[in-house]
């Protein structure tokens, strides 16, 4: 039996599949990338923005004509999407098998094996441990290391705490376990959690985790995905300075330049507190790297505060950004708000705001022309006979003559710079 994943959204998401990847394969099924061969197709849904339920709809349409060609392979829709929206897909999507929610992933090679059809949504199931954390991952030179689950926060845009649950943290010996099982390919692994500021077990919390994880991964790069702004304490800051293998390179999702923005959001800071913390970051961890995420269009936002966003750009220096729309969710709080900003004027705030960010980022990159850095070589580029790797603030670096050093961190001079593209040399 052949399987094929397909897995949008988040890192979130592309951790579940290696779990469930693994658990696959360990009960004989083998994994395919050639839908004409794969008797199981399993998706791993996004529901965050409408642009990612859309790109699941488009690619669920697609399984539907496999489907009528051959009757009888098997289809499971599992993740956010499924998690959101139950037992309704199955009335738009009748040739799907299971529909399996954020919970319950554990299940998917059992209920496959025993033909089981049907809808497992339930979200008092907590995930098990892992019993061997022997992972079969798709990436030889990354893993994600997830130390948490779920989200308490109720950003009120965002639809992440309703089909991912309350927060729950993973035991420090499960993640330390984890890491030390890594084969010693890894060179790089990202710490994975919707707020991992507010990681507590056993009264550790972030920055004690985050000193034991760089104290057992001494092969290679420790990167961290997602610190809330507002709790982002001092001591994570020491932390990232004091250990050379915890990347200079910080992603801290800032949403709107508006105070009273940032409030009808429920983010918890203010500009002001944001910019202290980006200050002490800036003092104690040279060469920062400082990303984030932007949303336009928030209800009721005015000109000006989206103007306030626009300044931000500037003023932090962001190496890079991700930049969203508002979309509405369905069930969150900013659904339901007055002054509801018309989706043309979202959209045009957007251009504009990605055209700022790319002026930014330009000149950011620029910068580093002339530096030496080190850079995670991973395979072939795009861009004919060179290949790509990240160097430790994570912009993409090309380099010439690196094909025997795929899957290592070498020393590399920065030559160049276009764009959002570094160019280098190995030294
Ligand atoms: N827990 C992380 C990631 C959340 S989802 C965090 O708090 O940063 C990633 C990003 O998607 C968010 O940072 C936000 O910028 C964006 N996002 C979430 N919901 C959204 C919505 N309804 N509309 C537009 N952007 C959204
Ligand atoms: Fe969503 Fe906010 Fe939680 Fe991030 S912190 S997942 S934006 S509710
Ligand atoms: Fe999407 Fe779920 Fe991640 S909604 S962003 S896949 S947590």
């Amino acid at each position: 039996m052949h399987f094929l994943l397909l897995s949008y959204g988040c890192q979130m998401n592309r951790a579940d599949s290696d779990r469930i990847r693994t658990a696959l394969i360990k009960e004989g099924f083998d994994e395919t990338e050639n839908p004409s061969i794969a008797d199981v197709f399993i998706v791993l849904t996004c529901a965050v923005r409408q642009h990612a339920e859309d790109r699941v709809h488009g690619r669920l349409w697609s399984l539907a004509r496999i489907k009528r060609e051959k009757p009888w392979a098997r289809f499971v829709l599992a993740g956010c999407l499924a998690q959101e929206h139950g037992g309704e897909l199955f009335n738009t999507y009748p040739f799907l098998d299971l529909i399996v929610g954020t919970h319950q992933f554990d299940m998917i090679t059992n209920l496959l094996k025993e033909g089981e059809k049907g809808l497992f949504t339930d979200d008092s199931q907590d995930i098990k441990p892992l019993e061997n954390p022997c992972l079969i991952r798709k990436d030889l030179f990354k893993a994600d290391i997830p130390i948490m689950r779920g989200c308490n926060n109720f950003c009120s845009y965002c639809i992440v705490p309703y089909v991912r649950g309350r927060e729950v943290s993973i035991p420090v010996d499960d993640v330390l376990r984890e890491i030390e099982s890594l084969p010693k390919t890894v060179k790089e692994i990202l710490i994975l959690g919707q707020n991992v500021n507010s990681y507590k077990h056993k009264g550790l919390d972030f920055s004690d985790l985050l000193k034991m994880i760089a104290e057992a991964f001494a092969q290679g790069w420790i990167r961290f995905l997602t610190p809330h702004p507002r709790d982002f304490t001092r001591d994570v800051t020491e932390v990232i300075a004091s250990y050379d293998n915890i990347c200079n390179q910080v992603h801290l999702p800032l949403q709107s330049g508006s105070d009273r923005i940032l409030s009808l959001m429920n983010r918890g800071y203010t500009l002001n507190d944001y910019a202290e913390k980006v200050d002490i970051m800036k003092g104690l961890i040279p060469n920062l790297s400082l990303s984030t995420d932007l949303i336009t269009g928030f209800p009721s936002e005015t000109e000006e505060d989206f103007e306030d966003t626009l300044d931000c750009i500037q003023r932090f220096g962001f190496s890079s950004a991700f930049t969203y729309k508002y979309s509405p969710r369905k069930g969150t709080k900013a659904f339901d708000m007055d002054g509801q900003i018309e989706p043309e004027v979202r959209r045009e705030r957007l251009i504009r705001l990605i055209n700022a960010v790319h002026n930014e980022v330009t000149k950011q990159t620029l910068y580093q022309v002339g530096r030496r850095v080190k850079v995670l070589i991973e395979g072939r580029s795009k861009h004919s006979g060179t290949f790509m790797g990240r160097e430790e603030g994570n912009r993409v670096v090309h380099i010439k003559d690196a094909e025997n050093y795929i899957g290592s961190i070498v020393d590399v001079r920065l030559t160049g710079a276009d764009g959002w593209n570094l160019y280098g040399e190995i030294v």
